[in-house]
């Protein structure tokens, strides 16, 4: 392949920049990016259905297994056009921030919200977090987990020792449902292109689904989060980890130590012991 061709997987972009590498070039100039529109067959779902299982059989120290899933043929590891530089990211999610509050694909929303909720947090963020959808608080601040189930959140970020602002939060759903709803699958299918193409502009390596919503519409699956939690799964390219929603957590304060448990599994992972 020329040194000079866009490379058209992965592993050629990581031989072509090796190369670069190795010739002396440390930096490469930004290019202006369009807009990403996502090719139609990467719109759907790449839910791998075999897990990441964690195996506490023998060891004190729980070991991930990564197991290579076999029904699904899917490459979902980041394509080029994924890999952009942090400022083009923020720009685009601006972009496409403007373009979600203009939307009214779904009606009902569209005519009852006060603006749209569209994401928040360091568009490089290594991990990301999906809610279900704005409620009252965050209808009216136009930020995502700003009412009490995400003062919560904030809580746990900080028991992670980290800030609400290196993360990247959002919704299934950028408006807020009526009284609170769950959302219709055909709102939340209305809002997938948004999810899908701020998952694929940030980029992040964990995804964490916060509730049996987020999880559900993520993953394509009806597994009941309790049996969800507690293990890694595979979403465009990022380990997802589904955990109970801070709501949910206010409503049943016990629960708190099975999203602790989840949090420990989610940075061991990363290399991180959490403290017990
Ligand atoms: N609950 C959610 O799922 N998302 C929010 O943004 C707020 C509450």
């Amino acid at each position: 392949m020329s040194d000079f061709l866009p490379p058209l997987t992965s592993r050629d972009l990581r031989e072509w920049l090796t190369g670069w590498q190795m010739a002396g070039v440390t930096q490469l100039p930004e290019a202006e990016l369009p807009e990403m529109e996502l090719p139609t067959e990467q719109a759907a779902p790449v839910y791998q259905k075999a897990p990441i299982v964690l195996n506490t059989d023998s060891q004190n120290e729980p070991e991930l297994l990564i197991s290579t899933p076999t029904d699904v043929p899917h490459d979902s590891s980041p394509t080029p056009e994924m890999i952009m530089p942090p400022a083009n990211q923020k720009a685009a999610l601006s972009r496409l921030a403007k373009k979600v509050a203009e939307c009214t694909r779904c009606q009902e929303l569209a005519t009852t919200r006060t603006q749209t909720v569209f994401g928040v947090g360091d568009p490089n963020a290594k991990i990301m977090f999906i809610g279900e959808a704005p409620g009252a608080d965050e209808d009216a601040q136009g930020e995502p987990f700003v009412g009490r189930a995400g003062k919560l959140l904030t809580k746990i970020i900080e028991a992670c020792d980290m800030q609400r602002e290196e993360i990247y939060i959002c919704n299934i759903l950028r408006c807020r449902p009526p009284g609170n709803r769950n959302p219709s699958p055909e709102e939340a299918s209305h809002c997938r292109e948004y999810l899908d193409k701020q998952i694929k502009i940030v980029n992040p390596e964990y995804i964490v689904c916060w509730g049996s919503v987020a999880a559900k519409n993520l993953l394509d699956t009806e597994t009941p989060i309790g049996k969800m939690r507690g293990e890694l799964y595979e979403y465009a390219g990022a380990k997802v980890l589904c955990t109970y929603h801070p709501s949910y957590l206010l409503r049943n304060p016990p629960a708190k130590k099975f999203v602790w448990e989840d949090m420990q599994l989610l940075f061991a992972d990363m290399g991180i012991t959490l403290k017990s």
